[in-house]
């Protein structure tokens, strides 16, 4: 990490594999949970209600203009027919790259079907985050199921 990341503010990757996020989560994910069939099933044909969403309030410091169109224009650019679906924000901490996705989150949450915060400050609590995903989308099935298994079905619905 370079001093420019502190003077320029939050830089943002473009990443081609769609899977990058589930591929973070499966390095903290440590359980080795066996989903039900029905359950895997499930996780395919359950389709979240427009809005969904467990965004916490952003700070009132926007800023960021010229980050934030970035940030559109990284996730909305479409190269050789496939639209880019995943981006990382990457400086040191402290430096708003939370604030900025939170902002960015809140400015284009009609664009999304379903926006789901997941707090990696640890192992756990990413655990957390996917299991209340599993708890909105099926609350019935999940309220039948283990920690352990919603998480996992979030990361199959997610996938
Ligand atoms: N554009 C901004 N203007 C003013 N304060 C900001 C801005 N972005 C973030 N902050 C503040 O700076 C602190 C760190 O921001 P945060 O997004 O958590 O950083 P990071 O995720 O890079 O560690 C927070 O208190 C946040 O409210
Ligand atoms: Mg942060």
């Amino acid at each position: 990490m370079s001093t420019d990341e502190a003077a320029f503010g939050p830089r943002i990757k473009v990443g081609a594999d769609r899977s990058i996020a589930a591929q973070h989560i499966g390095n903290a994910y440590t359980g080795d949970v066996v989903l039900p069939a029905e359950a895997l099933q499930a996780a395919e044909r359950v389709t979240a209600a427009p809005g969904t969403s467990n965004l916490p309030p952003a700070p009132l410091c926007p800023g960021r203009q010229e980050e934030l169109t970035w940030l559109r224009r990284t996730l909305t650019d479409q190269r050789e027919g496939a639209i880019t679906q995943s981006g990382t924000v990457h400086g040191l901490g402290g430096i708003g790259k939370s604030t900025l996705a939170l902002h960015y989150a809140h400015r284009h949450r009609g664009d999304y079907t379903l926006i789901w915060w997941i707090n990696a400050t640890s192992p756990d609590e990413i655990e957390t985050s996917l299991a209340s995903l599993t708890q909105t989308l099926v609350p019935g099935w999940a309220a039948t199921a283990g920690r352990g298994t919603q998480v996992a079905w979030a990361r199959q619905w997610l996938a």
